[in-house]
């Protein structure tokens, strides 16, 4: 069941998030949804944000666009197994504190270490903004930092496209503890799962919304099924006695994250490999792997969007109870700086 988590050993605070621009997929679930739910299945105090405020930053036209994914996302959260009693479900404009530590955190951090966050470099160049970027979405690293440090997160589990936020979170903190002389933020650290980069069904490196190569968790089964039966394999394995290319093969990567029978597909790389495997029996294997991953999150998300009343719900008692941790942490952390207050 649990292939591809890494161990937990001890328990601290766990704040991590996801952009409201779309629904969640199997990249998310392998990469960090899955981790999220072990974490809170063990104990760690967990705060998820709906993180639209960063959203906002290179959505500010298409505000309906992220208004239409709110409410998604949360749906996807519940039907991963999430659960609003025992994890904080916030939405991140709804705690006013948090931008108001990122407008702090601003004068802590330069603009050339901001331009140069490679992530954020890679989505200036997806995004075609060349010269044209928005200063809130150049600064949003800084406001990604003041969501983690608000809790007085330990833990953040996260793809690794997301390190180099966690390396300002952690440098920002160490900055406010010297400023301070003594501890008011916890350094905090990535959790990466074993699988950090899902390919896509057609075989490229990420599996994406905007590629058009993702299986969604909302996803219905036929279309799971579709999106199987059309993944990228080896395109030199021709034949079924020929031998395969498991290394670049969409369909292994996939059974690699998910399938829990490690031996059988130690035992069908092999004979792939060999030649005298078909790519169709795989194939059938991986559709149902991947149905019975996810029907149940299905079934539960499902039920959850059904009821909108319950999903703003679930966001506005986490949003309150987020509040006041946050407002607490940046009460200390302008304490620590020395800053007027009245
Ligand atoms: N940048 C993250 C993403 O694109 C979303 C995010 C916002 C986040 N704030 C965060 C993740 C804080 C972890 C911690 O998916």
């Amino acid at each position: 069941m649990n292939a591809g988590l890494i161990g937990i050993t001890h328990a601290g605070t766990v704040l991590t998030g996801d952009r409201p621009t779309g629904p969640l997929h199997l990249g998310h679930y392998a990469g960090s949804l899955r981790q999220r739910v072990a974490m809170q299945e063990a104990g760690y105090r967990c705060f998820v944000m709906v993180a639209d405020m960063q959203a906002y930053t290179d959505n500010a036209e298409d505000a309906a666009k992220v208004s239409a994914a709110i409410p998604e996302l949360v749906a996807d959260y519940v039907g991963v197994g999430i659960d609003p009693e025992r994890t904080t479900v916030f939405l991140q404009s709804a705690v006013p504190e948090l931008a108001e530590l990122t407008a702090v955190y601003m004068n802590l951090v330069t603009v050339s270490r901001l331009e140069r966050n490679p992530t954020v470099r890679e989505e200036i160049r997806q995004r075609g903004f060349e010269r044209d970027i928005p200063s809130g979405f150049l600064c949003y690293p800084a406001s990604q930092a003041a969501d983690i440090t608000a809790f007085r997160a330990t833990h953040v589990p996260v793809g690794d496209d997301q390190l180099p936020m966690i390396e300002l979170a952690q440098e920002i903190a160490r900055k406010v503890n010297r400023i301070a002389g003594r501890e008011v933020l916890p350094e905090p650290r990535a959790v990466l799962s074993k699988v950090t980069r899902l390919p896509g069904t057609d075989g490229k490196a990420k599996a994406s919304k905007s590629l058009g190569n993702a299986i969604f968790l909302s996803d219905g089964p036929d279309t799971v099924r579709e999106k199987v039966m059309s993944m990228f394999t080896d395109p030199g394995h021709l034949k079924v006695s020929d031998p395969g290319k498991v290394e670049g093969n969409a369909v292994f990567a996939y059974l690699d994250a998910f399938d829990p029978a490690r031996d059988e597909v130690e035992e069908l790389k092999a004979r792939y490999r060999k030649g005298g495997l078909g790519d169709m029996p795989l194939k059938r294997r991986l559709a149902d792997v991947l149905e019975a991953v996810i029907a149940p999150v299905r079934a539960r998300r499902t039920e959850a969007y059904a009821d909108r009343g319950a999903v703003l719900e679930i966001l506005r008692e986490g949003s309150r109870a987020a509040r006041e941790e946050a407002a607490a942490a940046l009460a200390e952390v302008r304490a620590g700086l020395g800053m007027f207050s009245l």
